[in-house]
């Protein structure tokens, strides 16, 4: 099976690292790729023996993801029998829908489906026909009438952005006064056509998680589960980021709660979603809230998370290009369910100074290689080559990641193999896990 993954994070590092794996998987193209998925793709194609037959373009490379019709040529001319679409824009931009219509399998949701995550007001109303458990919500259209709906809310209260704001269009003001400002900034453009329409939310109080499943358009199957740190600083403060480190599983996610997320949350979006017309199909990520009334959807993610995946990936021990592919056929049915190791796989993101505002580019990275012997996998996210040197090129450079028996033993690992590396202009968060360690140590 020849495969073209799309994206250049840690995230499609880490998928490229495991379609690698596949017995199945013949040739991989990334594009855009980065310099860890390169060294995947060197490897695969070249046990191949299928180097000179693709030459440079087998490597990674460059193409506009919004010519649909330049992607769909570049699949037929290469004979590519699956996509995978690594993030969000794409898909909101109606790429994997393209592809579909044009005979292509493709692993992510048509562009209607990718509402889900494209439009917070979309998978609010959602929710309300399909009575999945969420907070209460009024969708505005303009700064008086969302103005004027703050009177139903108590505070703090959540004001959101409706589209995709690169993680930064939620505020949760614990002021009237932070919240009409933040509804000014919002309808004033800050956001762009992001914050056209906002959501107003009650604020929800209990633990974060991630739950994961990937459906074919009428099955659905779990996907494992995660607890990320958004917060830039140790102790969860500071501004926002992508994403500062991750671990998989999140025990606190019991199999009891595991089973009422698939049966009050993932199952009935995914029946409804098919029900209207717009059936999805992907991988869908749901952000909880772990309230005293059960599990609450905070929001949908039409992609895998970035750091989440890798550990993710850590733990599949099933054949990913098989389950990506079967989803995309919609044999879920008839194939196996995906099997995951036992242990807590953990990442600790290694950022560029600077980073979330303004990361520093171009800092030397070295000793990898000793990081990657003291047992860890190291993701690569913003990195580049330039003459023949590492060197940071984005926010978020690398995941440093390590399987453990549970999850003090795989942040000890992960933080060993960052005590390795030479990264004078990168930082990290040293209290990945904080919370998981703690219950661990009985706390
Ligand atoms: P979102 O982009 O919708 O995931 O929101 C980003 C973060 O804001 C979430 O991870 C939560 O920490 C927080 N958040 C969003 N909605 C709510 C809510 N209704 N109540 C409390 N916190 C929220
Ligand atoms: N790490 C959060 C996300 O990928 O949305």
């Amino acid at each position: 099976m020849n495969i073209l993954l799309i994206g250049s994070g840690g995230r499609e590092h880490a998928l490229a690292w495991k379609l690698a794996q596949s017995p199945i998987c013949n040739t991989l193209w990334a594009c855009p790729g980065n310099p860890g998925i390169k060294h995947v793709i060197a490897e695969v194609n070249g046990r191949r023996n299928k180097s000179d037959e693709i030459g440079e373009l087998g490597l990674c490379f460059d193409m506009d993801l919004g010519d649909h019709a330049g992607v769909i040529g570049f699949c037929e001319t290469y004979d590519i029998d699956l996509v995978v679409v690594g993030p969000e824009a794409p898909l909101v931009d109606g790429l994997a829908e393209s592809l579909r219509t044009a005979d292509i399998f493709v692993f992510g949701p048509d562009k209607a489906a990718a509402q889900l995550e494209g439009s917070k007001g979309f998978t609010k109303d959602l929710c309300a026909r399909a009575n999945i458990p969420t907070a209460g919500y009024v969708r505005a259209t303009s700064a008086a009438d969302a103005l004027a709906a703050l009177d139903d809310f108590a505070i703090p209260v959540v004001i959101k952005a409706d589209g995709l704001a690169a993680g930064k269009g939620v505020i949760i003001a614990e002021t009237r006064a932070e919240a009409e400002a933040a509804i000014r900034d919002m309808f004033d453009g800050s956001f762009g056509e992001a914050g056209a329409e906002v959501v107003i939310e009650e604020f929800l109080t209990g633990e974060e998680a991630s739950f994961f499943a990937i459906t074919d358009g009428v099955n659905v199957v779990p996907f494992g589960t995660a607890q990320d740190h958004k917060r830039v600083g140790d102790g969860d403060v500071g501004p926002n980021t992508g994403g500062m480190g991750a671990y998989s599983p999140a025990p606190v996610l019991t199999a009891e709660l595991q089973q009422r997320v698939m049966d009050e949350i993932i199952r009935p979006t995914v029946t409804t979603m098919a029900a209207e017309g717009t059936p999805y199909s992907g991988v869908l990520f749901a952000g909880l809230m772990l309230t005293e009334t059960g599990p609450q959807l905070i929001e949908y993610n039409a992609r895998f998370g970035d750091p989440e995946c890798q550990v993710l990936m850590m733990r599949l021990e099933s054949d990913l290009a098989k389950l990506m592919m079967a989803t995309a056929r919609g044999d879920l049915a008839q194939t196996s369910a995906p099997l995951f190791a036992p242990e807590t796989a953990l990442t600790v993101v290694m950022a560029a100074k600077g980073y979330p505002a303004t990361p520093e580019k171009g800092g030397k990275i070295q000793n990898l290689g000793r990081a990657e012997r003291e047992g860890a996998k190291i993701f690569h996210a913003g990195t580049a080559e330039v003459d023949g040197a590492l060197v940071a090129n984005g926010g978020r450079v690398l995941n440093v990641t390590a399987l453990g028996a549970n999850a003090t033993e795989a942040q000890a690992k992960a933080y060993n193999a960052v005590d390795q590396i030479d990264f004078e202009s990168g930082f990290c968060r040293r209290d990945i896990g904080w919370r998981e360690v703690a219950r661990e140590a009985g706390e």
